[in-house]
């Protein structure tokens, strides 16, 4: 195996929570009477809730204070937490747990890079609060991705170089993370087509097949 350490992204990659990161958004800003869409919501992928905000509000009508944008990002996290305190250990798929499971066999140490400041409690719905190696999330950051602290972290929590682990993640922002803090990179979704990314997957699934003989 070419990898010592393999550093998944949570959101999209992990488990779905990236469509409640959407729906809960969508609720916030109808209510807000701010226009927000699948589009844009492609843009907020592995980007902090802050930023996230502040890209959905390029297209307000008027501009809102310090106070008011602190309001509405609390808002959706409200909401997005009572989305996430729905799920349970059931939310993780088959081919996760398989993927998860096949990659520890082969000696990796397995950690999460996320942006998200709700990864334990995620971690934690889905029965996984001890699994991991490592993790570095939203709470242990300044910067956000594409910025590659929230990697070099994973990779100093595992004790590897950067050039020893592979990234996975569903986020341009991720591979761009992933490439400037010098990881090697897996894509799904949106992060399949992104020409920085190593080896692009049509699901998380494909991966294991995809790494082990490479060396
Ligand atoms: C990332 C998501 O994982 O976490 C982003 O892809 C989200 O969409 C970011 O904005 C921050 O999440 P949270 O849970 O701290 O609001
Ligand atoms: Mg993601």
């Amino acid at each position: 195996m070419r990898y010592k350490g393999i550093i998944f992204d949570l959101d999209g990659v992990i488990c779905h929570t990236d469509r409640y990161h959407y729906q809960a958004w969508k609720e916030t800003t109808d209510l807000a009477g701010v226009y927000f869409d699948e589009t844009i919501n492609e843009r907020l992928r592995g980007v902090s809730r802050t930023e996230s905000l502040d890209i959905i509000l390029e297209r307000a009508e008027r501009t809102y204070s310090a106070a008011e944008k602190q309001a509405l990002a609390e808002k959706k996290n409200g909401r997005y937490v009572e989305l996430l305190r729905q799920m349970t250990p059931a939310d993780l798929t088959e081919e996760v747990k398989e993927t998860l499971d096949l990659l520890r066999q082969a000696g990796c140490k397995l950690a999460i890079g996320s942006s998200s400041r709700n990864t334990k409690l995620i971690l934690e719905r889905l029965g996984l609060s001890d699994f991991f190696d490592a993790v570095s999330d939203g709470t242990n950051i300044t910067h956000s991705k594409p910025h590659p602290e929230v990697f070099l972290k994973a990779a100093a929590y595992l004790g590897l170089d950067a050039s020893d682990c592979l990234v996975v993640e569903d986020a341009d922002a991720g591979i761009a993370a992933a490439a400037a803090g010098g990881f090697e990179s897996a894509g799904i979704g949106q992060a399949a087509a992104n020409p920085q990314t190593t080896y692009p997957l049509q699901t998380l699934g494909a991966l294991y097949i995809k790494i082990c003989n490479v060396r």
